[in-house]
């Protein structure tokens, strides 16, 4: 499958030039999420010793950068762009996790296509997204990254943000390569702490961890991260059974793989050697281009001096990377999507701005609504309070950079905009949290914990006044934006102690409360979701936050969202996922006396289990069937469930079928999510929703890592969450 023109431009190229396309330099300016950003960019690029840049955007800058390569360097091999477009390019959708929380493939391809359109129309052709790693601990923050801690969901959304970053033409402007990261493993590091290592079974890998990334490579991916941490012992970017073995030769992936930011380097730090040896390490298992640190550039012409590494390998790596620039349509013409009159009308128009609204109210989750207080009247007496209610600056969420928090709207002017005969109250009535060292912490990219000079008695005094006079009260409460995310692991995953006790002042003042909870992860809410108050989880919304937010409030949609991660009770219970598997002695068992799997200060259920979301509406499941008791190897069975809208609004609901392997010879999870749809009833509706089990998800990775599945039966079990189910069954024959 060689190209003919890469093939010729290679026999042209000199080593120097060959290492020079491996590089990967940042000028800075932007986010530095490492210890350095490239020095003297300029000059690299004009001697040939720069494959891409990230970091730079709009096209006068990119066309200076790209003028550089282009009429400096001896082959004109013209630069790659990339950039993290991680939930939206100016036009910010939902963070990751939210969006999944959607379930709506179709909205997360669309998200994901608006997104490559305003990126490509900024120059940028190259995205570090997906980010598909599982996450089953919510103290780490890049949690808000993903899609939470279920392979088939997550394989589902990995397939469609790569076809709406690809779409079915690399060469044309408005699509981008897709870089489907953190391979491997990233999202279980040990004790939830970033850039921590990973140790796991292959078999827990293999049918829990991988396939999504699996999945994005069977979709197409044109380019893969290596993640921080190690796997077996040996750091990903070094580790040549994950990238030789696993991606390349089991999954048949043709792409480039590039490090990720330093993380070559850092294999010094986990005690592999110098930047000579880490360096040839990582080339010899595969990687092909070195992000930031310049240990390719620098050490590997000594490598192949020395014999440590050869020509060849250095051929290869620099062919992968040339086979992604000509997909791109780069030497047909560099500057392809450098296009001075596409950002005034691609990026952040009205369409773009509808989607992202719909997205957000869309990826909300009613965790609670007490005595139906919600939706509320257009024109109540609203008292809008708390720290996150007129705050511009915490409504993108985590690795936005791209985004402009100015240009979100808060939750007031969404309200005011939505509600004008409602009278509207705010007040502040707490900081986020009055931490001075969390706060230090979490500003260094924008003043995200501002702490008021009022003293807190003032504050909560102020709002408490509103919410005497009000029929309602709103309260916009939960994590400053860079309280998740990248290096911001926490251990405490309550809502922030000044946030708590403004809740509980509220509470006793006896208007009906509703929270309108912001997190980048699952929080720890036992004490607040006992209180008689309702609760909207809005996660990071994005930029039409305010607006979002008021469409569900004020009932104009009505919410459909459903948890991808498991909310714990506390951290102890942490990790916690419904595809857990079965103990020999079950805490629910009376054969045992003491001697069980449980804890002596918690039940072993989770706070909300995976799957779970309210609505305004009420949904009643009935008749589920199968069309088939015993089925073949190679056959499909299908299922069908009758769907009752019995409540008082049109909704949608997302209907899950899980499934459990009831004998089989490894142990199996007690059940695991295998299928779902979203449907649209109006009230009063029924539909018979069919839900089909195809001989692929009956597999799964036995002790030979084969892909099998093993006669016997299975149970189905199809709900609205993955508690609240409905049984039936079927033999493999
Ligand atoms: O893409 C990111 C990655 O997710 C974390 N480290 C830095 C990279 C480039 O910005």
């Amino acid at each position: 499958k060689s190209i003919p023109q890469v093939e010729e431009l290679l026999q042209k190229m000199t080593l120097d030039e060959k290492i020079g396309q491996l590089n990967l330099l940042t000028p800075g300016g932007g986010i530095a999420t490492g210890s350095v950003v490239s020095k003297n960019v300029e000059a690299k690029i004009k001697v040939g010793q720069v494959g891409g840049l990230f970091g730079i955007s709009g096209p006068e800058k990119m066309r200076k950068a790209q003028d550089l390569a282009i009429q400096n360097t001896r082959l004109k091999i013209p630069l790659l762009f990339g950039s993290d477009v991680i939930h939206g390019y100016k036009t910010t959708f939902p963070i990751p996790l939210g969006l999944s929380c959607s379930w709506n493939m179709e909205l997360i391809e669309n998200s994901a296509r608006i997104a490559a359109t305003e990126a490509t129309a900024d120059g940028i052709n190259w995205n570090f997204s997906p980010m598909v790693d599982i996450a089953r601990d919510p103290r780490w923050g890049r949690i808000a990254e993903g899609a939470g801690e279920d392979p088939y969901l997550g394989s589902a959304i990995a397939r469609a943000i790569v076809k709406g970053y690809q779409g079915n033409d690399l060469a044309d402007p408005k699509t981008m390569l897709a870089c489907v990261k953190h391979l491997a493993l990233y999202g279980a590091s040990e004790a939830g702490r970033d850039y921590n290592s990973v140790d796991m079974s292959k078999i827990k890998m293999f049918n829990q961890y991988l396939p999504p990334y699996h999945a994005a490579v069977d979709a197409g991916v044109t380019s893969a991260m290596t993640s921080f941490n190690d796997i077996d012992g040996i750091p990903a970017s070094g580790n040549q059974w994950l990238i030789t073995d696993l991606l390349r030769k089991r999954w048949g992936f043709e792409g480039f793989v590039v490090s990720d930011y330093t993380s070559v380097n850092e294999m010094i730090a986990h005690g592999l050697g110098d930047l000579q040896a880490v360096s040839a390490l990582a080339l010899k298992a595969g990687l092909d281009m070195d992000m930031v640190g310049e240990g390719f550039l620098t050490t590997l012409k000594r490598s192949v001096q020395e014999g440590k590494v050869s020509e060849a390998e250095i051929t290869q790596a620099c062919r992968r990377i040339l086979e992604a620039k000509y997909k791109l349509g780069l030497f047909d013409d560099p500057y392809r999507y450098i296009d001075p009159k596409r950002p005034a009308t691609d990026i952040l128009n009205a369409t773009h701005r509808k989607t992202a609204r719909e997205a957000a109210a869309q990826s909300f989750v009613l965790l609670k609504n007490h005595n139906d207080v919600l939706p509320i009247q257009k024109n109540a007496k609203i008292a809008l309070i708390g720290p996150l209610a007129n705050n511009k600056n915490n409504m993108l969420g985590t690795w936005a950079p791209t985004g402009n928090p100015q240009l979100s709207f808060p939750v007031l002017e969404g309200f005011k905009n939505a509600a004008p005969n409602a009278t509207i109250t705010y007040a502040k009535g707490t900081n986020i949290s009055n931490n001075p060292e969390l706060a230090k912490k979490v500003n260094v990219f924008g003043p995200r914990i501002e702490i008021d000079e009022r003293t807190p008695e003032i504050l909560l005094e102020e709002a408490l006044k509103l919410a005497q006079k009000s029929d309602v009260v709103v309260a916009v409460v939960g994590e400053a934006t860079e309280m998740s995310g990248e290096a911001a692991s926490r251990t405490d995953l309550s809502i922030p102690d000044s946030q708590k006790k403004l809740i509980r002042a509220l509470v006793d003042i006896g208007k009906p409360l509703v929270l309108v909870l912001m997190s980048g992860r699952p929080l720890t809410i036992p004490e607040e979701l006992a209180l008689p108050i309702s609760i909207l989880q809005v996660w990071h919304p994005g930029v039409e936050a305010g607006n979002a937010i008021a469409d569900v409030v004020f009932g104009d949609y009505n919410p459909s969202g459903k948890l991808t991660a498991t909310w714990p009770r506390n951290v102890g219970q942490i990790p916690i996922y419904h595809s857990m598997k079965h103990t020999g002695r079950p805490a629910e068992s009376t054969e045992f006396q003491k001697f069980k799997s449980n804890y002596l200060d918690v039940p072993n259920s989770p706070l909300l289990p995976f799957g779970y979301g309210l609505s305004y509406t009420a949904f009643e499941y009935s008749d589920l069937k199968i069309d088939k008791k015993e089925i073949g190897l190679e056959e499909s069975v299908n299922i069908s469930v009758t769907l009752k809208n019995t409540g008082d609004f049109d909704g949608e609901e997302v209907v899950q079928l899980y499934l459990r392997d009831v004998v089989r010879s490894i142990t199996p999870p007690q059940k695991t999510l295998k299928g779902f749809r979203k449907v649209f009833l109006k009230r009063g509706e029924t539909k018979t929703v069919r839900l089909t089990l195809n001989p692929d998800d009956l597999k799964f990775y036995n002790s030979q890592l084969e892909f099998v599945s093993e006669t016997g039966e299975f149970e189905v079990f199809v709900g609205t969450n993955s508690v609240e189910t409905q049984k039936v069954s079927f033999i493999l024959n």
